[in-house]
């Protein structure tokens, strides 16, 4: 077995003799664990997730996603080492007795040979979102199916992600909004203190006198105000464009739609996917659309609050990212509720912004 040889000879174990261990174990009335994953860049978050899953039995087999296997998952870019590196330093940890490799996008047929006590996996899964192949061969040999919590922000596509940024780059924010503007205001002032790491290279509004404006050309930022066309709700194509053209000129990361009252549409939504976030007052999928916080009234709600979400062509429907809560109190207005909320608001979006690289979210 190859825990304990020298990195010159150091080779993977072979199926049979896992499943050999497995059976040693198994006669002692001791249990398997089995997990599997292509643990690319080793972080913190793998190393406690493996530490919690080995104390789930008495030895772990990590099966490995060969560099065939893994490219298939994760793109052409991937892995960043390759498999018996990645095999050697996994059997270096405590928590991992045995590595094997295997080639095939699913473990399956691993699972079968080997037939594990115990199968663990990260909580970006569920047990109902597993593979249903890879389900049903772990019923079939009678494992234990544990589901463990991921390490938050850590993250091999974060890292990476992290090396490609510009040296000392900050985080470069478009901010869109229509109304006052308090939204925009809590992100200048966290960059001011020094508690976001980002910069504001475009603020962009379709209101000319907004308070969201003037709050921009108070603070120096380049500040544009996007003529919105002539149907008082909708944003007219010529809109859709130039505000696409400022963010491309800008070479914004990460668009902020900060009380921004009309749709984005094409070509920005497609162009900047997964980098478009929205601040909403409400805790969604409740109360979606412009009328979220007199609805939370009307519902009888007891309990509002904001969320902070990705933006897709469905209105308020992307990822959401965080949420914050509020208590609803007696003969509370909307107004009144609303100022409660965005109280929440100022913290959780500049927060959010700030952690942004370190959740693993996408950028240019
Ligand atoms: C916020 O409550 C936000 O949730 C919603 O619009 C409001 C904008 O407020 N999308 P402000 O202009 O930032 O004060």
């Amino acid at each position: 077995m190859s825990k304990g040889m020298t990195d010159a000879d150091f080779t993977p174990a072979t199926a049979a003799e896992v499943r050999q261990l497995r059976d040693q174990l198994d006669a002692q009335g001791k249990k398997l664990v089995f997990t599997n994953g292509c643990f690319d860049l080793l972080h913190a978050g793998h190393v406690r997730y493996l530490a919690d899953a080995r104390a789930l039995g008495d030895a772990m087999v990590v099966a490995l996603n060969s560099d065939a296997s893994v490219r298939a998952l994760k793109g052409p870019d991937r892995p960043l080492n390759n498999e018996n590196d990645r095999a050697e330093v996994l059997c270096a940890l405590r928590a991992v007795d045995v590595v094997v490799v295997f080639g095939d996008e699913r473990a399956t047929s691993l699972i079968e040979a080997i037939r594990p006590h115990v199968y663990a996996k990260g909580g970006d899964y569920t047990v109902e979102s597993l593979n249903a192949e890879e389900r049903a061969a772990l019923q079939s040999v009678g494992a234990e199916i544990r589901i463990l919590p991921l390490v938050p922000g850590r993250s091999t596509t974060a890292t990476i992600q992290k090396m490609h940024a510009p040296q000392g780059g900050k985080l470069r924010l478009a901010v869109l909004g229509s109304g006052i503007g308090s939204n925009f205001r809590a992100i200048v002032d966290a960059i001011q203190a020094g508690k976001l790491d980002a910069e504001v290279v475009a603020a962009i509004s379709d209101q000319k006198d907004s308070g969201f404006l003037a709050i921009a050309k108070q603070a120096g930022l380049p500040a544009h105000f996007v003529d919105p066309g002539t149907n008082p709700k909708k944003l007219g194509e010529a809109a859709q464009k130039e505000i696409f053209d400022h963010l491309e000129r800008a070479r914004v990361d990460v668009v902020v739609l900060a009380g921004f009252m009309r749709i984005l549409k094409e070509p920005v939504i497609s162009q900047y996917s997964g980098r478009i976030v929205n601040v909403h007052p409400s805790l969604l999928p409740k109360h979606k659309g412009a009328h979220a916080v007199p609805d939370a009234l009307d519902a009888g709600d007891t309990e509002a609050g904001c969320t902070v979400h990705l933006v897709t062509a469905e209105i308020d429907a992307g990822a959401i990212l965080e949420q914050g809560r509020v208590p609803v109190l007696p003969g509370d207005t909307a107004a009144v509720l609303h100022d409660r909320i965005k109280q929440v608001e100022h913290v959780l979006l500049p927060k959010v912004l700030n952690e942004w690289r370190e959740r693993g979210l996408a950028v240019r």
